[in-house]
């Protein structure tokens, strides 16, 4: 399959930072026994991969600004263009030994997300997006799931843990919808949530208070599969809002009526 000359340096950026990560995964096992346990080595490995993405896709495209969750921002000359980044989205997989987690690369064109990759090393799944020419996991076409009965769908969501978010917001949202689906799921990194919905293997997803990089390569993903993404309102832009709400274009009305009714 080919791609552009943009994504090619989205993917082998992804790929370089992903075998760092990968090699990482390993020593996790072994510092798991350890009293100290293997935070601080996962901060590292997360930072390692930042700066290894960081140089990368600055040398491909000089001049492109950076946005990436460990760094913050790095202006560039080129003030249309930013790349938005999570070198490490599910950390707490990753620290945990659990094989979901994934590197995010958004590419920004003024307001608007352009292309994303999302690749989760530990699987080899690669997903890729461009705006206007589709979404693709390892090279196959992808289309969000077609299905309009809300008691067939399994739905994705974000748990806010210790110290985030709106826990009875949370709890009042889950109960209006557990009703009336087939199934929810919380897999732990948001970035391949949205990559699941649009490869069709989630129904939708809800998660409230992201950050860009946990949904900038994802919403492209999304769009291109023929999914619709916004935040909590609707017509809101759920990368800016760090709100977000998807599926097929039913299921996404379905979720913002019901969210809408849990906050009442
Ligand atoms: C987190 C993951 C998780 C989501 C959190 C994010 P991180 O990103 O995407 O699924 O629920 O809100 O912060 O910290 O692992 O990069
Ligand atoms: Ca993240
Ligand atoms: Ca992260």
């Amino acid at each position: 399959m080919q791609h552009s000359a943009l994504i090619n340096v989205m993917v082998k950026a992804a790929l370089r930072a992903g075998r760092s990560l990968k090699r990482d995964l390993g020593e996790i096992e072994h510092l798991q026994v350890s009293l100290k346990g293997p935070a601080n080595f996962v901060s590292l490995a997360d930072k390692r991969a930042e700066e290894m993405l960081y140089t990368d896709l600055s040398k491909a495209r000089p001049g492109y600004g950076f946005l990436g969750e460990e760094g913050g921002t790095r202006e560039g000359t080129d003030k249309s263009h930013t790349w938005i980044v999570d070198p490490l989205d599910g950390t707490t997989n990753f620290l945990h030994g659990i094989p979901q987690f994934a590197i995010s690369i958004g590419l920004q064109r003024e307001d608007t997300i352009i292309a994303g990759v999302v690749y989760n090393p530990a699987n080899d799944e690669l997903y890729i997006a461009e705006r206007g020419k589709g979404a693709f996991l390892n090279d196959q076409r992808l289309r969000v799931a077609g299905r309009r009965q809300l008691n067939e769908c399994v739905i994705g969501c974000g748990l806010p843990h210790i110290g985030r978010g709106d826990h009875v917001q949370f709890r009042a949202e889950m109960e209006t919808l557990q009703n009336k689906v087939a199934g929810l799921r919380r897999f732990g990194a948001a970035a391949l949530d949205l990559a699941f919905v649009a490869a069709g293997r989630l129904d939708g997803f809800w998660e409230r208070n992201l950050s860009p990089w946990d949904v900038a390569a994802g919403q492209i993903l999304v769009r291109e599969a023929g999914g619709t993404i916004s935040g909590v309102e609707g017509k809101d832009d759920a990368v800016t809002s760090g709100h977000v709400v998807c599926g097929n274009e039913y299921v996404h009305g379905e979720l913002l009526k019901i969210l809408k009714a849990a906050s009442k």
